[in-house]
């Protein structure tokens, strides 16, 4: 399978999801399908997946916890781009969330998308210590260790210069625990070892640090139509970068040896890694 095969089943399986159907909260069910059938990458989802299939897993059965950290990354954008956060009007080529349906609704959409995503995992076929294990990573990735822990700090460095050390420890939590967590669910929807695990924690982390390097780096060197969401927003928000850090130049070097190291990862450890060799290296120089 190829990235646009996967993202074609992954975009389909999110269809299927959150069908208004004449309820009285309908206006709730349609502005969660809103965002998350927006468009996007599905990178996380792929992850799944495709971790899951050279772990020697079913990817179908896999399915529904690759919808459901799609859920999780959707509710945390929709909330990411809430005027008491980021404050942004554009998110995958379309107006955001609360731009559409108001702030109430938004928060609440995504409050519902990170209850879903763990109740899909929760109800799929995969063994129950699979299920309980995804559910689990999910949480440890999401919770106040991790994305919500990031996305706090990143308010809080707002006016302030942050060091490196500091800027990766942002970054790690509110970008990195969620890529790291998509590697680690599709090893554990298969029931793979300890080993493979760490290959992937290690795989992620890598790919998840370039990734939010590449993203501060499109923040100021793409277009509003290519990227599908507004550039300049880490400047007008006083947001700590590491395009702000180090300049353009820096920034890609460092997104190549992380990706260097992302491919060693997964040697000696997985077999056929062709694809998600492939993948990484297609993140440098991503322009969306
Ligand atoms: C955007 O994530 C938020 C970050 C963590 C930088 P993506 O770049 O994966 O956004 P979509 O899912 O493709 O819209
Ligand atoms: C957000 O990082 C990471 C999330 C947890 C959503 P950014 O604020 O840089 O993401 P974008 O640039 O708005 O997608
Ligand atoms: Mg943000
Ligand atoms: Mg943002
Ligand atoms: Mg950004």
């Amino acid at each position: 399978m190829n990235i646009a095969e996967y993202k074609e089943q992954i975009d389909s399986a999110l269809s299927e999801y959150f069908t208004p159907a004449g309820l009285p909260y309908d206006g709730l069910l349609e502005s969660m399908r809103y965002s998350l059938t927006a468009g996007g990458k599905r990178i996380r989802p792929i992850l799944v997946l495709e971790f899951c299939r050279i772990t020697g897993g079913d990817v179908n059965k896999a399915m529904p916890v690759a919808c459901a950290i799609e859920m999780l990354h959707t509710y945390s954008l929709i909330h990411d781009d809430l005027p008491c956060m980021d404050d942004d009007d554009l998110r995958r080529g379309k107006p955001t969330n609360h731009v559409v349906y108001g702030e109430c609704t938004a928060v609440l959409a995504g409050d519902a998308l990170q209850a879903e995503a763990f109740g899909t995992i929760l109800r799929s076929e995969l063994p129950a210590e699979a299920r309980a294990n995804c559910a689990e990573i999910l949480a440890d990735a999401v919770g106040s260790d991790g994305m919500c822990a990031g996305q706090f700090l990143d308010m809080l460095g707002e006016e302030k210069s942050l060091t490196e050390d500091e800027l990766n420890e942002i970054n790690g939590r509110k970008t990195g625990a969620l890529l790291i967590a998509a590697c680690k669910m599709g090893v554990a929807a298969a029931g793979g070892s300890d080993e493979q695990l760490e290959a992937a924690t290690l795989f992620g982390a890598c790919i998840g640090s370039a990734f939010q390097i590449r993203d501060d780096v499109l923040d100021v060197i793409s277009t509003n139509e290519q990227l599908g969401k507004p550039v300049g927003s880490d400047a007008s928000s006083h947001k700590n970068t590491y395009m702000a850090l180090y300049g353009q130049e820096r920034c890609m070097s460092m997104i190549y040896r992380l990706t260097e190291h992302a491919k060693e990862a997964l040697s000696g450890v997985f077999t056929d890694t062709a694809f998600l060799r492939e993948l990484a290296d297609s993140m440098v120089t991503r322009n969306s």
